[in-house]
């Protein structure tokens, strides 16, 4: 049988339903954990379910927003009241959402963003450290490029400023966890081909703002392609295993080299 890296841990994975988070399911479940797909799209999360089955997995879907604090500590509890331990949390569910001019974005906007991506996040760890401090574990928080190493793309101020909240959360976790055995990392993606258009909403306003740059021939310079959503689900399992053991409190772009050249 093929080695299982993951093998009987219960694994939370937040926006489980679609993208990254789906594949990263998947991969936890081929290696062996029992995934619990946190999403706020139930009918799409019960064919990741179905899937993580089809393959000999074990998967359960819990409906939630994650952007309303009291739902995360529902679906937590109910995690961990019903297999009596956490050990990897994949926090990830996220949106794009409001793409504008600073002058012009809504501040109703803004905080959608941030309580959908790092609200989010500070709610799905803070909830998970009791079902977690006793055995330690990891958890893996999806950043971004944006806000770490790139800032041309225009309009996006606030999601950039959500996925270096992230970074700097991911760090102070790390630091205050440590005593519990948990390490926190972040995985930062370039492009990745996902659904993730679907949640985002751009305003012809972002013309007005932007500064023209020159594009480099080729913006993909390993691939010549957008990475793929397994490309960061490997990644996030090695983070999620014990074979990272001493690696905490770091992010790591998965992006081919995209935000070295861009920006
Ligand atoms: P996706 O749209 O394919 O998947 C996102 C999942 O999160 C969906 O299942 C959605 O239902 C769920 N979700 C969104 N808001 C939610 C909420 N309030 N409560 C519960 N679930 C919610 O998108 P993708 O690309 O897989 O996104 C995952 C993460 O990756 C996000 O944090 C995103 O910011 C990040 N990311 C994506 C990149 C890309 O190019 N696709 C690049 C860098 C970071």
């Amino acid at each position: 049988m093929a080695e299982q890296r993951l093998k009987d841990k219960i694994a939370v994975v937040t926006g489980g339903a679609s993208g990254i988070g789906k594949a990263t399911a998947i991969r936890f479940a081929q290696h062996g954990a029992k995934v619990y797909l946190i999403d706020r799209t139930p009918e799409e999360a019960a064919q990741t379910k179905q899937e993580i089955e089809s393959i000999g997995g074990a998967a359960a879907v819990i409906e939630c927003d994650v952007s309303r604090a009291e739902q995360v500590e529902q679906a937590i509890a109910q995690v961990g009241n019903e297999a009596g331990r956490i050990d990897v949390i994949f926090a990830n569910a996220g949106i794009n959402g409001a793409i504008a001019p600073i002058e012009t974005l809504e501040i109703e906007d803004w905080d959608q963003t941030l309580d959908t991506n790092l609200r989010s996040t500070f709610a799905t760890v803070k909830y998970s450290i009791p079902f977690m401090k006793e055995q330690g574990g990891s958890i893996i928080i999806t950043s971004s490029i944006n806000g770490n190493r790139t800032f041309a793309n225009f309009g996006a101020a606030a999601y950039s400023s959500s996925k270096a909240g992230q970074v700097a959360f991911m760090k102070m976790a790390a630091l205050e966890l440590a005593r519990y055995a948990i390490r926190v990392n972040a995985v930062c993606p370039g492009a990745i081909d996902t659904n993730i258009g679907n949640n985002t909403f751009e305003s012809e306003e972002v013309e007005e703002i932007r500064i023209p740059v020159e594009l480099p021939e080729v913006s993909h310079p390993l691939e010549r392609a957008p990475g793929k959503p397994e490309q960061v689900a490997n990644l996030v399992l090695f983070l999620a295993s014990d074979e990272s053991f001493h690696v905490t409190g770091t992010e790591i772009f998965v992006d081919g080299a995209e935000s070295l050249l861009r920006g």
